[in-house]
């Protein structure tokens, strides 16, 4: 169920999924992948991968996890531990050698649970956590150490880390038979999610992953209905598409409510109603964490709501970004209500950047060129689905 991905990159570069097919043939070049929460991030990684037929060891990162948290983490997944330890690299025998200046050596013995001779011994002694890797990594023939949710590592120290074992990775390529670091995040770009510090970027592709195109998304619901002998006709799945707003993860939610709500009435088309029932469910998945904000950022009562129809305005609005003047040309051909004065749209689009309301949107620029967004890119799906 798979869709391809082929449009171009956050950074306008054609050919998204070929992009990271060919970062992952590059030998010694390191992978990096940022975007928003839900754009297919692990996904693409995952099928990548697969086609590459290339193992990977996938770590998702927890903001308590330390570097050598990362290894071992790793390292778990092929190796039945035994035992580990630690030890600072000052207090090690001189001769124990050591890469790149990695703080900490590591002892752990175990035995395999994957690859060439899976059940034989495997144990590293004082090396540096990097060695460890790779030897676990060479030994069950994985080749890609995936950093999943990277984004929850604040640690620059942390980071740092990551950042040079991806440089030794690449120096060490030809050695390895070309073992990488693909690190994945939810961030606006690369530096933002492991730092601008360091040659890294040098031998690291940057792949920015942007929301999904309106005919990829279309192509979900046509697909998995097809799979499934469900009919839609084209408003129809215009509907769904709209409500899913770029995010294949809201295709998901919503196509799988469709699907039940169609097999609950024993029906093969789709119609309205059931795409009515359906986003009501859908809604309830996703509700917790955004309820709150919209309870916060919503008007209780009065004429005008200025806060409930900006939100409104946004949801519908097939832009991004919007600057005040822009929701002001909306609001007058919306409501068909002209004004001399509009400050209280001032007041209403700050008043959803505060907490006490929420926090909806988030602004950025300078005074009287203010650019507003939705904090949350996946609030916009949410609103639609609700239809406020
Ligand atoms: N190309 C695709 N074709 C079909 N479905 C997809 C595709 N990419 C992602 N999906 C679906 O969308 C959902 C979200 O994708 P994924 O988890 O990869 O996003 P993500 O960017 O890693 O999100 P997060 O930042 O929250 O980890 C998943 O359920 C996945 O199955
Ligand atoms: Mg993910």
């Amino acid at each position: 169920m798979f869709t391809k991905r082929n449009e171009p990159d956050l950074d306008g570069n054609p050919g998204l999924q070929d992009n990271l097919r060919d970062a992952m043939r590059d030998v010694g070049g390191q992978v990096l992948l940022f975007g928003d929460t839900g754009v297919g991030k692990s996904s693409l990684v995952k099928y990548a991968a697969e086609d590459e037929e290339r193992g990977t060891l996938i770590v998702e990162c927890l903001s308590n996890h330390s570097y050598e948290d990362l290894v071992e983490t790793a390292v778990r997944k092929v190796v039945e531990v035994r035992e580990v330890s630690r030890t600072r690299r000052g207090t090690v025998e001189s001769e124990a050698e050591v890469s790149g200046g990695m703080p900490f050596l590591m002892t752990l013995r175990g035995r395999l649970k994957a690859g060439a001779e899976r059940g034989s011994e495997f144990e590293v002694v004082a090396q540096s956590p990097l060695d460890v890797l790779l030897k676990a990594m060479h030994e069950s023939k994985q080749s890609l150490w995936v950093l999943d949710n990277f984004q929850n590592i604040v640690d620059p120290g942390t980071r740092q880390l990551v950042a040079q074992t991806m440089e030794l990775m690449s120096d060490r390529a030809t050695e390895t038979g070309d073992i990488k670091t693909v690190v994945i995040g939810i961030a606006e770009d690369a530096v933002s999610l492991i730092g601008g510090s360091g040659s890294y970027r040098r031998r690291t592709s940057e792949i920015g992953v942007p929301r999904m195109p309106d005919d990829e998304v279309r192509e979900i619901f046509t697909t998995g209905f097809n799979l499934l002998g469900l009919m839609a006709a084209t408003d129809i799945l215009n509907l769904l598409v709209f409500y899913s707003d770029g995010f294949p993860y809201f295709a998901h939610l919503l196509g799988l409510n469709v699907a039940r709500a169609a097999r609950r009435q024993a029906q093969t088309h789709i119609d309205a109603n059931l795409v009515e029932a359906a986003s009501k469910q859908a809604v309830r998945a996703v509700s917790t964490v955004f309820d709150a904000k919209i309870a916060k950022a919503v008007e209780a009562g009065g004429d005008v709501q200025p806060r409930r129809r900006i939100l409104h305005i946004l949801a519908s609005s097939d832009q991004r970004a919007w600057k005040a003047s822009d929701l002001i040309t909306d609001w007058e051909k919306e409501l068909g209500d002209k004004r001399e004065r509009y400050e209280f749209l001032h007041v209403a689009l700050a008043q959803l950047v505060s907490d006490k309301h929420g926090a909806v949107l988030r602004r950025s620029g300078t005074r009287n060129k203010y650019v507003y967004q939705f904090a949350d890119p996946q609030m916009r799906p949410y609103l639609r689905l609700r239809s406020i």
